[in-house]
């Protein structure tokens, strides 16, 4: 299956010194961002926008490996609405949540047209068969197609929550249907819930609470990262 790819929710992070702590974050051998984006719509909370991504983007270089990649956590009623604001600023990968939109094909070609790879989510109670017809297009246009798939793991809106193991089964029949997909978890990620996440087959392994709150993150990214190369 694809490689670990560790991405560290900056929902954990101290917002009033966030370019540094996304440094400090990358220093510590995080792979990618994640961005967490509420709009109080979608979820019962609000969080950040594009122009606060505008102003760390600068500070975090994405190279060709991927490293440094704006992984845009899409908690908002509206995906279509937002997706040219945070090309403009600097995301990579637009994650958007299925069922937000009636239209999650075409909001895909439109995340894609903006030059960003695009991601769909689902939350907790959300079958994943909803997926299927979305994975199994065999049209082979590559606009429509999806980049990852990410199985929350808890209800989204807020950190810190508890993992829910009960999503895991959704990742695994992802994971056996799909070989090559990137699958992403989010929520309640950390050292003692990695182990049946990494068995299910998820790859990208998004950790808020777990990284930010750790005496030495880097340890806990090297530990994260050990457990999905297994
Ligand atoms: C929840 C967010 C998560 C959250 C993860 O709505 O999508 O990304 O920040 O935080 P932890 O790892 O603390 O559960
Ligand atoms: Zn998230």
């Amino acid at each position: 299956s694809p490689k670990p790819i560790i991405a560290p929710s900056i929902l954990a992070s101290d917002f009033g010194k966030l370019a540094s702590e996304c440094q400090r974050i990358i220093g510590d051998g995080a792979d990618w961002l994640h961005i967490d984006i509420m709009d109080g719509h979608f979820v019962p909370n609000i969080t950040i926008g594009a122009p606060v991504v505008t102003c760390i983007r600068p500070a975090i270089e994405k190279t060709a490996d991927g490293k440094g990649t704006f992984d845009c956590h899409m908690m908002v009623a509206k995906p279509e609405e937002w997706i040219s604001d945070f090309a403009k600023a600097g995301g990579d990968l637009y994650c958007f949540h299925y069922e937000a939109t009636t239209k999650p094909r075409e909001c895909i070609k439109l995340v894609h047209d903006s030059g960003m790879k695009a991601g769909i989510a689902i939350k907790p109670g959300t079958p994943v068969d909803v997926l299927f017809p979305i994975l199994d297009d065999s049209s082979g246009d590559k606009d429509y197609y999806p980049d990852m798939v990410l199985v929350m793991t808890v209800e989204p809106g807020f950190g810190g929550q508890k993992f829910q193991e009960g999503c895991m089964p959704k990742v695994a029949e992802l994971r056996a249907k799909y070989p090559e997909l990137d699958i992403e978890v989010d929520g309640g990620l950390g050292p003692s819930t990695i182990g049946v996440a990494a068995e299910a087959g998820a790859n990208v392994i998004v950790a808020g609470t777990a990284v930010f709150g750790a005496k030495d993150p880097k340890e806990v990214i090297a530990m994260l990262r050990g457990t999905v190369e297994k």
